[in-house]
């Protein structure tokens, strides 16, 4: 039975497409089956799968709306290895017609119900907007992954963030935890990075993963080549982190279950 995440932040440009992309790819690496649902309308997560937004015949849209099943929409990352449900600006409109519809935010929850055991891992890449979209995203997960930049205002973010998520933990989804929060774009040469690092591990403790995304300039060719950065350079530092992060999170899942045992 496949452990969903939603990679979310509502600040934008911090890496959640990113990590989506390479994540997803990482832990196709390590040969676990993936399905990376692209919940922005920016389909960015789209492109950099190497499938091209403009010419979709079915998107998420589709899927929340309840005009097509989800496998109906999804297609194959060829160089990431992973399946992808893919969206455009399109899915905007998602979004107003939602409004009117019954259980509108557990819309994208009860799609992914009958195929959740086909996979190990479901990715969602939200939008950076606490929109409907994204609650549909996070009532859908059972946990969030966090991925923020080390610097000032990101903390400030965090805290809205956090409350949102407990809100929809409460009202939505009671099982709704955070999973993890990323350093991303990490660069140590700046004092302030490290500051907000070491408050972060003042903070939140084990939540926080042990792996740092560096700042790396693969990781931010790659998908305009739609790849992920470990097809476009294997050999790259962002590729590497990446891997090092799908390690940490199968050792936090195994962790997980063995405790429950
Ligand atoms: N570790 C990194 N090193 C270098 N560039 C990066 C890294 N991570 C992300 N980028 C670049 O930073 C920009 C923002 O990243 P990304 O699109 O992943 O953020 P996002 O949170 O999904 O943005 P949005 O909120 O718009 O959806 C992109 O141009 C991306 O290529
Ligand atoms: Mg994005």
């Amino acid at each position: 039975m496949a452990k969903v995440f939603a990679i979310a932040n509502q600040k934008g440009g911090v890496g959640k497409t990113t990590t989506c992309i390479n994540l997803a790819a990482s832990l196709v690496a390590t040969r676990r089956r993936v399905l990376l649902i692209d919940l922005d309308p920016q389909g960015n997560a789209t492109m950099g799968s190497g499938v091209d937004k403009h010419n979709l015949e079915h998107s998420v849209l589709d899927v929340l709306t309840g005009q097509c099943d989800l496998i109906e929409a999804m297609q194959f990352s060829e160089h990431g290895g992973y399946q992808l449900l893919p969206s455009n600006r399109d899915v905007t409109a998602a979004e107003v017609e939602m409004l009117e519809m019954d259980k509108r935010e557990s819309r994208l929850r009860q799609a992914l119900a009958p195929i959740r055991e086909n996979y190990d891992y479901v990715l969602i890449d939200c939008p950076p907007s606490l929109s409907m979209l994204t609650i549909n995203g996070l009532v859908a997960s059972d946990g969030v992954i966090i991925p923020m930049q080390c610097e000032y205002f990101a903390l400030e973010g965090l805290t809205d963030l956090i409350g949102s998520i407990q809100r929809i933990g409460q009202s939505l989804n009671p099982g709704l935890k955070i999973e993890g929060l990323l350093r991303t774009m990490f660069d140590p040469r700046i004092n302030l990075a490290n500051d907000v690092a070491g408050q972060l591990k003042a903070h939140f403790g084990d939540t926080l993963y042990e792996t740092v995304i560096p700042r790396n300039v693969r990781l931010a060719e790659a998908p305009s080549h739609g790849m992920p950065a470990l097809a476009y350079d294997k050999s790259s530092t962002g590729a590497n982190a990446y891997l090092a992060l799908a390690g940490e999170l199968v050792r936090r899942q195994r962790k997980a279950a063995k405790a429950i045992a």
